[in-house]
């Protein structure tokens, strides 16, 4: 499975914080934002992943992480020259999918849990269909909004909706078989000139083929598009991470722990960063049983 990781768009809800520095680059507390969702697809088991953002953002991006090689990944990047909309990640990743199965996350969600490694873990197996994921929010209406019978089954999907049908969001976080590339580069864009991710998820519900799993109250997501929510991000995770003494979206620790580098290249890449406690959190990873 490939993975895709959207981190373009103008981010003008975080003006003027990103006129000057791409918004998935900002720090949510002790690390840059993309880190996050980065670290979830290679808890997934990813470890070839297309970072996609605009032409003036990508060298940062670049720089920041390089070719993935320490980290035991590979990444590569694309332009996406127009912010078209979430599905347009498909047609710019075309290539770099080259006909597996793929994931989408965005570079501004931001999860945390019980129980998310084995919902990643299963979803990354998928062979045929779509695989999406539900999670109760107070407000719905800057989501994708998705409606279940009694059963749990999905009934509908709507974006942005201004009568939610139901308080579940669709956070960004997609699986797909191999057919998403021909499906999105059939689709047409939306009213506010999109390409839609919710139309591309329609899809795949009107042909039964779409499964949506449900996250509970112990799973934490965060976007973190605007000031408030931003600062209430970088809060959660330093109240987690100091009250545990565990990391959230920590790359090294999950390359480690995933068998992706070994303990020689943890304690070189601790060594680089000893310098504050992100680096001494690493150092103190290899004293710890695995
Ligand atoms: O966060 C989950 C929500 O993300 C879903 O529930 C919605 O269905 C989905 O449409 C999306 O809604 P947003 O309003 O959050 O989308 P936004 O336009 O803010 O874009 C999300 C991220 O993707 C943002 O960090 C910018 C980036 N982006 C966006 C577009 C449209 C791109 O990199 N390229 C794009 O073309």
């Amino acid at each position: 499975m490939r993975g895709l990781i959207l981190a373009g768009g103008r981010g003008t809800r975080l003006y003027p914080l990103t006129i000057g520095v791409s918004k998935q680059l900002l720090p949510v507390y002790d690390k840059p934002m993309v880190y996050y969702p980065l670290s979830m697809l290679m808890l997934a088991g990813i470890r070839e992943m297309l970072v996609i953002s605009s032409p003036e953002d990508l060298p940062q991006f670049r720089r920041l992480l390089g070719d993935g090689a320490r980290w035991g990944v590979r990444f590569e990047y694309a332009e996406q020259t127009e912010p078209r909309g979430l599905a347009d990640a498909f047609n710019v990743g075309r290539d770099f999918i080259g006909g597996e199965t793929s994931c989408l996350i965005l570079g501004d969600n931001i999860f945390f849990g019980t129980g998310l490694w084995d919902h990643l873990r299963r979803a990354a197996q998928l062979e045929e269909g779509a695989l999406i994921f539900a999670y109760p929010v107070r407000d719905p209406r800057s989501y994708g909004v998705i409606e279940f019978d009694e059963q749990g089954r999905a009934l509908s999907i709507e974006e942005k909706p201004e009568k939610p049908r139901s308080k579940y969001a669709v956070p960004g976080l997609y699986f797909y078989d191999r057919q998403v590339c021909d499906l999105v580069a059939r689709l047409k864009p939306s009213p506010r000139g999109e390409l839609e991710i919710t139309d591309v998820n329609r899809i795949y519900l009107e042909r039964g083929q779409l499964r949506v799993q449900q996250l509970g109250r112990g799973v934490a997501w965060l976007d973190a598009g605007t000031h408030e929510t931003l600062l209430q991000a970088s809060t959660f995770v330093q109240a987690v991470e100091e009250r545990q003494g565990l990391m959230i979206g920590c790359p090294e620790e999950v390359a480690y722990r995933m068998g992706f580098i070994g303990r020689d290249q943890l304690a070189d890449l601790a060594r680089d960063l000893r310098y504050n406690s992100y680096g001494e959190y690493l150092l103190r990873l290899l004293e710890e049983p695995l």
